[in-house]
């Protein structure tokens, strides 16, 4: 059932063209602002232009891990007050940020159809981009779906804990129950090691398959790293507050799996499906 009335033809992305990228999460605090932030600037790094766009309108805070003072964004494009060009601010060579400040409660404001043109604007003033990355507020609302389903990649952020993966479950559900076309990956955050990352992808994959019959992809991890508590500290990215974290080899495998290129290590990143048998898993629907 399309719970929220929505003609899937007008968000349906083009394929071939994987650009835009929102990053989700069902529990808040994992970490979704922090890898926005922190892969634009991996991105721009290897030579693409990135436009991050803070979509939490309650509690955007881009604008405050890139310490930039900004009272425009996000509310004035949604509004149709400014165009794209107008309405970002330069982070650095290569980043421009669609920042959200003063937007409390504008998703009350705005309806669904004006959120629906605000992607597709997004999407048509965007051509200097390489990509676009989205960072949402945590769970469900009506506007972030929305912008979600205009996306061409969803990417799920959840840590390895029971809550956060049954959230994320539920929103995989969710989303994949209204547009199951949707491309959906999982990145799991805060890991010890990557075997276990891989383990709690297997949990989820065990009860979509079940539930959902349908298996969503792994985009990949990152492990726990004091470095970005340090580096959102001090309003820098991880490469100028850190700058011999152990995380870049990580960022730099998200970003190749982003380009589709291989990664340092030599094996090809584009969206793969770990091809494992799912685990038994313990999550109920
Ligand atoms: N891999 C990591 N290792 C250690 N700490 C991390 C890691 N990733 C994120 N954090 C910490 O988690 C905090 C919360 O991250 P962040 O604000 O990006 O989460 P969020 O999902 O955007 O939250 P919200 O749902 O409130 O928007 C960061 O300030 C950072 O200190
Ligand atoms: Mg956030």
């Amino acid at each position: 059932m399309n719970r929220l009335q929505l003609n899937k033809k007008d968000f349906t992305p083009q394929k071939s063209q994987k650009k835009l990228i929102s990053i989700i999460s069902g529990k808040g605090g994992v970490g979704k602002s922090v890898i926005v932030f922190n892969l634009a600037d991996t991105l721009s790094r290897m030579g693409k232009k990135v436009l991050i766009v803070d979509a939490d309108v309650n509690f955007g805070n881009q604008h405050v891990l890139a310490n930039i003072n900004v009272d425009y964004g996000f509310k004035q494009f949604a509004k149709s007050e400014l165009s794209l060009k107008e309405a970002i601010v330069k982070v650095s060579d290569n980043v421009d940020m669609l920042a959200s400040t003063n937007s409390i409660g504008l998703f009350e404001e705005i309806d669904i159809a004006t959120i629906a043109n605000c992607i597709n604007r997004i999407r048509t003033e965007s051509t200097e981009y390489d990509f676009v990355l989205i960072d949402h507020s945590s769970g469900v609302n009506k506007h972030s779906s929305v912008m979600a389903y205009g996306s061409d990649i969803v990417i799920t952020v959840l840590v390895p804990e029971l809550t956060s993966i049954s959230d994320s479950y539920g929103l995989f559900k969710y989303l994949h129950d209204i547009n199951s076309n949707l491309e959906c990956r999982f990145l799991v955050n805060r890991a010890t090691t990557s075997d276990e990352a891989e383990y709690i992808y297997s949990k989820l994959c065990a009860v979509a398959e079940r539930f959902v019959e349908s298996i969503p992809r792994y985009f990949g991890y990152l492990k726990e790293n004091d470095d970005f508590r340090k580096s959102v500290a001090s309003q820098k990215t991880l490469f100028n507050s850190v700058p011999a974290s152990t995380s870049f080899s990580e960022l730099n495998v998200l970003a190749h799996k982003l380009l589709g290129t291989k990664t340092p290590f030599g094996q090809i990143n584009s969206f793969e499906r770990i091809n494992k048998t799912a685990a038994t898993a313990d999550i109920k629907e």
